[in-house]
């Protein structure tokens, strides 16, 4: 059996603090010890995270180190860092951290040096997007590559997304890159719109290579090729990214333009693998280089710093104190930054596909609630949806605020002396304010409020926030960003002690999507599924479609 972290005394001393320390306001906290603004902050690499906003007295950081002490995080995490097959259900090591370690420095992986072969990978990867960049790799027509469209799903889709996104700035080749991911047809239609195939390079990224979206999408894609430019173009306009040459070369690439990766490296946590190579392809190998070097050192944090100053071990204990005796459900990620505005979307795999279980390790139920939601939109525009439920609302919902003290773009205010990007931080600190200290019906009554608008007014406050703020959104703090969510999860699963790593539970809905696929459209009546709802929702689909 998987120890039962419910079971340890760690946790019962939690609960009790917990009842204890519940109803009591982030004001009183702040009055009681004034520096926890200042000290109640961690640094790694560029990032500066600010925790005192927090529903948390330093007896109960204490008390969450113990937890995670209880729960054998150093352990595991020493595990993971020496290639130990920690994700048992699939028996594979979790490998990811060797994906960013500096060249010449190893790291053992069933028996082969995991460095020496990334950084191969990586040699040629640069090899061939600079021959990309430079206009030496070029169309069957001799044109130059102007758009390069990456098919994938899941993690050979979100994290390029996000980063391409991300490092908008840093796209310097007069190269383009779009994301095709959907089986809907919309979505490569779309995104085919107004490209010229001549001009047009495929990146089909697939770790298995036996995904139906990316298949189905790369199929099209091929036609839409061959249609323009005929049947020998292809291995001028596709390339592929995956662990099975075997499925590459069936499909038609050629393997000498793919790029691997291996069973140890999980889909979300693959954009630092050849993964990426849509946006290496984009921003080019020295900010890749750069990407993978934010990345490697959080991981030489998590690595090295002591618990209670490890900022992914913090942020997930603060995760767990609110997600188990909280009981929040929820966590909202607010990037004031629109750069990084599929940074929640990209969380929401990372997280919620590794720690949405619920069984531990060895089968065994979980006897307490795992995987955080998460989920968010950048701000300033969240603020005008649905901060009114974070404010007001009845839910507890701890949030995480991320900021910049330079912009990547920025614009006079309308009077012309300020800076739009000064604006949106000041809101940024306004929110997190405004959510820990609210603004109580005394002080609402003072200002010749209506009595009968009052409780209309009371802002409650205490309500919780992480400010995480970096100097400017570089290839490196994306990758420190990253990295640092990474290691969150990983945290979180070893307090749960579940298999962060493996995902059976998206099995289910592909077999099922096969083999129903057919009946939607047999000239014979379908046979039952064995269940009225479904059998009426085919029945409704046929006569409409
Ligand atoms: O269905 C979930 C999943 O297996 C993810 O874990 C993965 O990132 C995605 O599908 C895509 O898988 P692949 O890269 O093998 O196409």
């Amino acid at each position: 059996m998987s120890s039962d972290i419910t079971a340890t005394a760690a946790w019962q001393k939690l609960r009790d603090h917990h009842a204890a320390l519940a109803d009591r306001h982030l004001r009183e906290f702040f009055a009681a010890d004034p520096e926890r603004g200042r000290e109640l902050t961690v640094s790694v690499a560029d990032l500066r995270i600010d925790y005192s906003k927090h529903r948390v007295t330093r007896e109960t950081l204490d008390l969450l180190v113990e937890l995670a002490e209880a729960a054998g995080v150093t352990a595991r995490r020493d595990e993971m860092f020496a290639g130990a097959h920690i994700n048992t259900s699939e028996d594979r090591a979790v490998g990811h951290v060797a994906l960013r370690l500096p060249a010449g420095e190893s790291m053992t992986i069933d028996g082969a040096d995991a460095g020496a072969e990334v950084h191969e990978v990586l040699r040629r990867m640069g090899e061939f997007t600079d021959s990309v960049r430079s206009g030496e790799w070029r169309g069957a027509t001799g044109a130059r590559i102007t758009t390069v469209v990456n098919i994938g799903i899941g993690g050979s889709d979100l994290g390029p997304v996000m980063v391409h996104q991300a490092l908008r700035h840093y796209a310097d080749a007069g190269i383009d890159a779009r994301f095709v991911s959907n089986i809907d047809p919309a979505d490569l239609t779309a995104k085919l719109a107004g490209l010229d195939p001549a001009a047009t390079l495929f990146v089909i990224s697939s770790k298995t290579f036996s995904t139906l979206e990316t298949l189905t999408n790369a199929t099209a894609a091929r036609r839409w090729i061959v249609a323009a430019l005929g049947e020998d173009a292809v291995a001028k306009h596709f390339v592929a990214v995956s662990t099975n040459a075997e499925r590459v070369a069936a499909f038609g690439i050629d393997t000498a333009n793919m790029f691997g990766f291996w069973d140890w490296v999980g889909g979300r946590y693959s954009v630092d693998s050849a993964i990426g190579l849509s946006v290496m392809a984009v921003v080019g190998k020295e900010r890749f280089a750069e990407f993978l070097a934010g990345m490697h050192a959080v991981d030489r944090h998590f690595a090295t710093a002591p618990l209670h100053g490890n900022a992914p071990v913090l942020l997930a204990l603060l995760g767990v104190w609110y997600s188990n005796f909280f009981g929040a459900q929820s966590r909202a990620v607010l990037p004031y930054s629109n750069d990084l505005a599929r940074f929640p979307a990209y969380l929401q795999q990372l997280t919620m596909e590794s720690n949405g279980k619920s069984v531990r390790a060895d089968g065994s139920p979980v006897t307490t609630s795992t995987g955080e939601i998460f989920w968010g939109e950048p701000g300033t525009n969240g603020q005008h949806a649905f901060y009114q439920l974070l404010h007001q609302g009845t839910r507890l919902i701890p949030a995480d605020f991320l900021g910049f003290a330079r912009p990547t773009d920025d614009l006079p205010t309308r009077d012309g002396t300020g800076s739009m990007h000064d604006i949106l931080m000041s809101n940024l600190f306004a929110q997190t304010k405004v959510l820990a200290f609210g603004k109580t019906a005394e002080e609402i009554a003072a200002e010749g409020t209506a009595p009968e608008l009052v409780p209309h007014k009371v802002m409650p406050g205490n309500r919780p926030t992480t400010t995480i703020l970096a100097p400017q959104l570089t290839p490196s703090v994306v990758g420190q960003l990253i990295a640092l969510y990474e290691h969150q999860v990983f945290v979180e699963g070893a307090i749960w002690g579940i298999d962060s790593f493996d995902q059976w539970g998206v099995e289910l809905g592909k077999q099922q999507a096969l083999a129903l696929e057919p009946l939607l459209t047999s000239p014979e009546e379908p046979a039952s599924q064995g269940d009225s709802s479904t059998d009426a929702l085919i029945h409704w689909y046929r006569d409409n479609r």
